[in-house]
């Protein structure tokens, strides 16, 4: 017996936009090919970013996208990615492949790109993450008042020097990243000092301008000595949590996997819901009101990479598996609507969890592409209360939680089969997702609207034959969105067949 309960009356938190956000980092083929393939490149390209890539993102909406990195972002030192591409002196990206880049993919580029992905009704928001872990405070300043000083300044000037006369609207920034790891290993005291004290330099210099500073959270421990020592200088506290299902050296294949690895990766998936219960809950102690947001700047999927590519690059397929990943991941943030402010999935092109696969000039789009697409109604639409009652669905064999991983501890939560959530948008339809993740049975779902009524609803659904169905290059579109039409109007609300591993949106009037 599978029942969603609607309260469609009881909705007064948004669902901020920005949950939907994106994270592209200077890692194996995100940027470089993904998105940047330079102005003199054969593939099409508006000032070097690949114009099919844009185009399909741009249909998602982004609402905001974060840069550099990651583990990249406590490397870059932004004055190696300014002015002429000849003067530009290469790096080498230590975390990821130990590659040469060139830098030509810099502040202005990024920029630019965020400009190309928004559109009339929607602003892509960029989110710079800022390096702490071997960068200066002066540094992190400097980058702030080139970007946003719009008189006169010796970094305002330099940016005029190299074509940019305005400003550039900036909201979000990372005052560093995962520096308990790859940024910097410090302990929480000292980090928690030290973003107090870059956190006081980090300026808007627009007038009216002001920024959204980010300070970088883990676990715990760590997000309770920074909530406590420097709650009152941040404005979000950034998160990770990964879908790992394995230890670190065999976190299993992307698309080939058993049906308990296709239940263990739900799990994983679902328990994200405690660890930001169990954020917010830290965060209560020291922002009773709850100003500060919960900023989940990188999750998804991480499975081995592809065989055969580079290990630093991060590669994976995308199968109808990542799909119900996201759907389930997003019905958990709306019920989160009022403490998580930001989340960026990891990551937008080629690397981790993506939107879209590249291979020279052809592009993919993935299963999580489409659910991402099929989803976006609900951004700054109002949460409805919605109860679920479905049956548990869980692994026969159930893995202890071993220390933390990725970030996060090995949690395994168990899952119902059937996922939910709802919301109201401005223009007062509601929006009903539904995931079944049960690998291979159907299930009937009775939709009880309370506080509310249907008499018109459509829909669209994304399944297919076999859980790890996936797009490839030679099939492109074996997994995409159809009409759904498997309902069935009721007195109450409406009865929904949902079929094995399906993700379904249903617009209700
Ligand atoms: O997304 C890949 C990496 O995962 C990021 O660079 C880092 O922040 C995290 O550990």
């Amino acid at each position: 017996m599978n029942r969603v309960v609607i309260n469609a009356d009881l909705g007064q938190q948004k669902i901020s936009r920005h949950i939907y956000g994106h994270f592209a980092e200077h890692l194996g083929r995100c940027i470089y090919e993904g998105l940047w393939v330079g102005p003199n490149s054969e593939i099409p390209n508006t000032r070097g970013f690949r114009n099919d890539v844009v185009a399909a993102l741009k249909n998602l909406n982004m609402p905001n996208l974060r840069w550099p990195g990651g583990c990249f972002a406590d490397t870059y030192h932004w004055t190696d990615g300014i002015g002429p591409y000849e003067k530009r002196p290469s790096m080498v990206n230590i975390h990821w492949g130990g590659t040469t880049e060139n830098n030509h993919c810099g502040t202005h580029e990024f920029l630019d790109l965020c400009d190309q992905l928004s559109s009339p009704g929607n602003v892509c928001e960029p989110y710079i993450a800022g390096n702490v872990g071997s960068g200066t405070v002066k540094e992190m300043a400097e980058w702030l008042e080139y970007i946003t000083m719009g008189g006169q300044s010796p970094m305002a000037d330099l940016r005029r020097k190299n074509g940019r006369q305005d400003p550039w609207p900036l909201k979000f920034w990372g005052v560093g990243n995962e520096n308990w790891g790859c940024g910097g290993n410090m302990r929480p005291q000292y980090y928690a000092d030290l973003y107090r004290q870059y956190a006081t330099y980090c300026r808007h210099f627009s007038q009216g301008g002001k920024l959204y500073k980010v300070a970088c959270g883990f676990l715990d421990e760590w997000n309770d000595v920074l909530m406590r020592e420097a709650a009152n200088y941040m404005d979000g506290l950034s998160v990770h949590y990964y879908t790992v299902i394995g230890p670190w050296d065999k976190k299993g294949s992307a698309t080939d996997f058993s049906v308990d690895e296709w239940k263990l990766t739900m799990q994983r998936a679902q328990s994200v819901d405690n660890f930001l219960h169990r954020t917010a809950k830290i965060m209560d102690r020291y922002d009773p009101t709850g100003r500060v947001g919960i900023v989940l700047d990188e999750w998804g999927t991480w499975f081995d990479v592809e065989p055969g590519t580079n290990p630093g690059f991060l590669y994976q397929q995308n199968t109808m598996r990542d799909a119900l990943v996201a759907g389930l991941s997003f019905n958990v943030f709306h019920r989160h609507a009022k403490r998580l402010h930001v989340a960026n999935i990891a990551q937008t092109v080629n690397v981790l969890q993506a939107m879209i696969l590249t291979e020279g000039s052809k592009m993919v789009l993935t299963p999580t592409y489409h659910v991402f697409e099929m989803y976006k109604v609900h951004q700054d639409a109002t949460a409805l209360d919605t109860q679920v009652e479905s049956p548990e669905y869980v692994a026969a064999v159930q893995p202890t939680p071993n220390p933390a991983q990725a970030g996060v501890p090995m949690a395994w939560d168990s899952t119902q089969q059937i996922s939910a959530s709802a919301s109201r948008d401005a223009s007062g339809k509601m929006h009903l997702s539904l995931c079944n993740l049960h690998h291979e049975d159907a299930a009937e779902v009775n939709v009880d609207i309370r506080g509310g009524s249907a008499s018109t609803v459509s829909g669209r659904i994304l399944t297919a034959g076999a859980m790890s169905a996936l797009n490839t290059f030679e099939k492109p579109e074996a997994v995409k969105p159809t009409t759904f039409d498997a309902f069935k109007l009721s007195k109450t609300g409406l009865t929904v067949s949902l079929p094995a591993h399906s993700v379904v949106v249903l617009e209700i009037q």
